[in-house]
């Protein structure tokens, strides 16, 4: 069921109430404290965007094997952006890119029980009809700016429950292998020689080659060893673009 609040602080804290449950979907035109990952804010002008949190009981789903979750959400995001013709890309871990530019971004929160999830609170902040952004956000996008065609806030995020309903469907029926393939295929940078930095600021060149079912990105360096990476060990050193 979908819950719209005119404003609210952030969507991702709302969703945690008792009242929702699995695949409640908590939606704001805006929010005054938005959060996005790494301790950022999100920014979003009102009623222009989407900025929602679905509320996901994933209990069958061992602790360990939670980044699946990622996986499906981001799949999900990117049929949508297809339903609208727009061939989306996956940034390690769950941003979605339209050639160079962020077109949504992805907050995922879990609440764990001893040894399983109790509840996933997965935070979505979509770029539809913005076409202004701030300057300091690096390289900002939206469905109306990479000319998709028109449509309601509403539309998308029914056609988003629509695809996060299969993917999840997927997760469920024990289809794993299937969802880690296709997230794969649909990487930013898969396969190609980039620019990235350690935590420590250093600079490297390597290759992506594949995101492992633990959420580590295996990066092969120019001496052609691989090594995996957990999340803010390595960043994208990605050119601010200019609009
Ligand atoms: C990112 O940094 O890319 C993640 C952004 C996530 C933003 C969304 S907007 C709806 C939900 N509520 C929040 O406070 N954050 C997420």
């Amino acid at each position: 069921m979908i819950h719209y609040f005119d404003h609210t602080t952030s969507t991702n804290d709302l969703a945690r109430g008792a009242d929702y449950h699995h695949m409640d979907v908590i939606w704001a035109g805006s929010q005054s404290a938005g959060r996005g990952q790494r301790g950022h804010k999100w920014h979003s002008v009102e009623g222009k965007n989407l900025t929602f949190s679905v509320v996901l009981e994933p209990h069958f789903l061992p602790i360990v094997e939670q980044f699946i979750l990622s996986e499906v959400v981001a799949l999900a995001l990117v049929d949508t952006l297809k339903n609208y013709d727009l061939e989306a890309r996956i940034k390690w871990t769950n941003d979605i890119y339209v050639g160079d530019s962020k077109i949504a971004g992805v907050l995922i929160e879990q609440m764990l029980a001893t040894d399983h999830i109790a509840r996933t609170i997965v935070g979505i902040g979509l770029n539809i009809c913005q076409t202004t952004f701030p300057d300091d956000l690096p390289n900002p996008t939206s469905m109306r700016l990479e000319g998709a065609k028109e449509s309601s806030p509403r539309e998308v995020l029914e056609a988003f429950m629509l695809n996060l309903g299969r993917w999840y469907t997927c997760l469920v029926d024990g289809d794993k292998d299937a969802i880690g393939q296709r997230y794969n295929s649909l990487l930013y940078h898969r396969d190609e020689l980039h620019t990235y930095a350690y935590a420590s600021g250093e600079h490297f060149e390597a290759i992506i080659r594949r995101v492992q079912p633990t959420g580590h990105l295996e990066l092969e360096h120019a001496d052609g060893t691989i090594s995996a990476y957990a999340f803010k060990e390595v960043e994208f050193c990605l050119p601010k673009k200019l609009r």
